[in-house]
Order: C-alpha cells, then sequence, then structure tokens
C-alpha cells in the first residue's frame, strides 16, 4: 500500500477528511492512531469519537466495515455495542465514526483484572448466543463460509505465513482441503459475533463489556466464537486457565475440542 495511514501527518489530514464529510468540526482533543487493529483500517480515537476508516486501495475492508455497520445498526440495543454517529464514503475510503467505548480491551487488561475481564466476556459471549436469531439477516453458517474460503484461497487471499503454529508450512489449498475433510455433519446455530479475539471486547470493572469489529457477525455455529475466544485468551492471558472459567461462566459440561480445532482453522482463510 502506497499510503502509509499510520503516519501521524497523513492520519491527521484524513481524519480531517472523514469528520468534513460527516459534517463534524475537527477535533479539540490530541487524535490517538490506535496501533493494535490488524486488519489495516486506520483507527483513530480523539476524546469520546472514534473513527475506523477502510481505506479506499483495501476494496475487502471496505466491504467488512459495511458489513460492521450494517450489523450494528440490525443488532441496535440487543447488544452493548458503540452508537454510530456517522457512517458512509469520503475522499480516502469509507467511514464510521462512532462513540468510544470506556475501558480497555480485555487483550490489555492488567495482570490483576485479567480474571475478572475475561468472565465479563464469556458471560457477554453467553447473552449473545442466547438471543433469538431466526430473523437474523447475517448468514454466516458453514453453506456459506465454506464457499467464502474457497474463493480467498482461489483469489490468492489467503496469508500462509499468518498461520497458526499447528499449520506452520502448510499452503492454503493444505488447509481447505483439511477444513472440507474435517467439517461437522452439524452446526449449532446461535448469533455469533465472528471475530471474538480479545481486542474486540472492551472491559472496565463493574461494567458489562462492549462489543466491537462486528464485521464478521452473523448466524453460525457458537464454536465460531468460542474457539477465536480460546485462543486469543491463551495468547494474551497465558496464565489463566481460560477453558477452566468457560466450562464455569457460560457454561459447558465440557469443551468440544475437534470444534474449537475446526473454527480455528477455518479462521485461516479470513
Ligand atoms: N468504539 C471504540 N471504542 C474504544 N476503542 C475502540 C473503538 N473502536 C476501536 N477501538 C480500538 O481500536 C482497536 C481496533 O479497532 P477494530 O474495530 O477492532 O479494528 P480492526 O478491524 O483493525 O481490528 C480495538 O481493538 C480498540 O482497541
Ligand atoms: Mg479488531
Amino acid at each position: 500500500m502506497s499510503l502509509d495511514l499510520t503516519a501521524l501527518s497523513a492520519a491527521d489530514d484524513t481524519i480531517r477528511h472523514v469528520l468534513a464529510a460527516a459534517g463534524m468540526s475537527p477535533p479539540a482533543a490530541p487524535i490517538d492512531v490506535v496501533s493494535h487493529g490488524k486488519s489495516g483500517d486506520l483507527i483513530a480515537l480523539f476524546g469520546p469519537v472514534v473513527v475506523k476508516l477502510a481505506p479506499s486501495v483495501l476494496s475487502h475492508n471496505i466491504v467488512l466495515l459495511a458489513q460492521e455497520i450494517e450489523a450494528m445498526r440490525w443488532l441496535g440495543d440487543r447488544v452493548r455495542a458503540p452508537a454510530i454517529l456517522w457512517a458512509g464514503p469520503c475522499e480516502a475510503g469509507y467511514a464510521l465514526v462512532s462513540e468510544t467505548a470506556r475501558g480497555t480491551p480485555v487483550s490489555h487488561v492488567a495482570e490483576g483484572q485479567a480474571r475478572a475481564a475475561l468472565i465479563a466476556t464469556i458471560e457477554t459471549l453467553a447473552a449473545l448466543h442466547s438471543l433469538p436469531s431466526a430473523d437474523c439477516p447475517f448468514d454466516r453458517t458453514l453453506a456459506v463460509r465454506i464457499p467464502m474460503a474457497e474463493a480467498q484461497v482461489e483469489a490468492g487471499l489467503v496469508d500462509e505465513d499468518d498461520f497458526d503454529a499447528e499449520r506452520a508450512g502448510w499452503t492454503a489449498p493444505q488447509a481447505l482441503a483439511h477444513a472440507r475433510a474435517t467439517a461437522p455433519k452439524s452446526e449449532d446455530l446461535v448469533l455469533t459475533h465472528g471475530d471474538a479475539s480479545l481486542p474486540n471486547f472492551i472491559w472496565s470493572p463493574g461494567q458489562p463489556v462492549t462489543l466491537l469489529d462486528l464485521g464478521r457477525f452473523g448466524v453460525a455455529d457458537r464454536y465460531q466464537d468460542l474457539a477465536i475466544f480460546l485462543r486469543s485468551a491463551k495468547r494474551n492471558h497465558p496464565h489463566i486457565d481460560a477453558p477452566a472459567l468457560l466450562r464455569e461462566h457460560y457454561p459447558l459440561a465440557e469443551i468440544d475440542e475437534r470444534a474449537c480445532e475446526f473454527y480455528r482453522l477455518m479462521d485461516e482463510f479470513f
């Protein structure tokens, strides 16, 4: 990508363009460009406002951000998510301007608070998974996701260097063949976040968790979320027994390791 959106002056200008498109005044507070967004989107926080911009050079990100906005609108107050202040196209791409969720991403909470933050996240996932899903228009079942994975592989969009350690050295077609061979015969369908890694949950003590980054939200097997949550918890807070917390607080009699393995594998394609 030729445009370095994380270079501060470029980011500042870009944010000003987004705010102009939104009819909002430029920020009085300093702009804080978040570097741990993984997607390539520009995320900038200033006081109570967050701008998320999918740059025009990244068309896949624009599709994902548009889906995220649709999902947030559909969810409304069914879950705790930031309010949308403005969303739409602008000179630099496609942007979402939303309220800042107060708190810390669960990936970044202090070690002494990690257990409470993980429990709150588990409770939030359990509440999401128990909402009615019949009228949800976002289909993320395997009937949709496996063809999407195939399309990603065919388009050469799968980053084999980013595979989990257990698949290091695999090719994308090999991973796809393995996914087809190990796909579960049935799905336990619920409303899922779709990318339940810990940076996408904002927590502060005594408060419910806020959900962010809902571009992959939709109806899928509950292990879509549980698998990604457990992998992320192990990475970010390795000294905490997240599977035990999940069994106790979700709750689950036992964790289906094969389902975890399969949904982690599916995550490699997106
Ligand atoms: N509304 C918000 N309130 C607070 N922090 C936010 C908000 N939106 C984004 N962030 C911060 O920016 C990070 C990246 O945003 P996210 O929407 O997850 O982008 P990406 O798709 O790049 O992962 C989040 O992990 C969080 O730290
Ligand atoms: Mg994110």
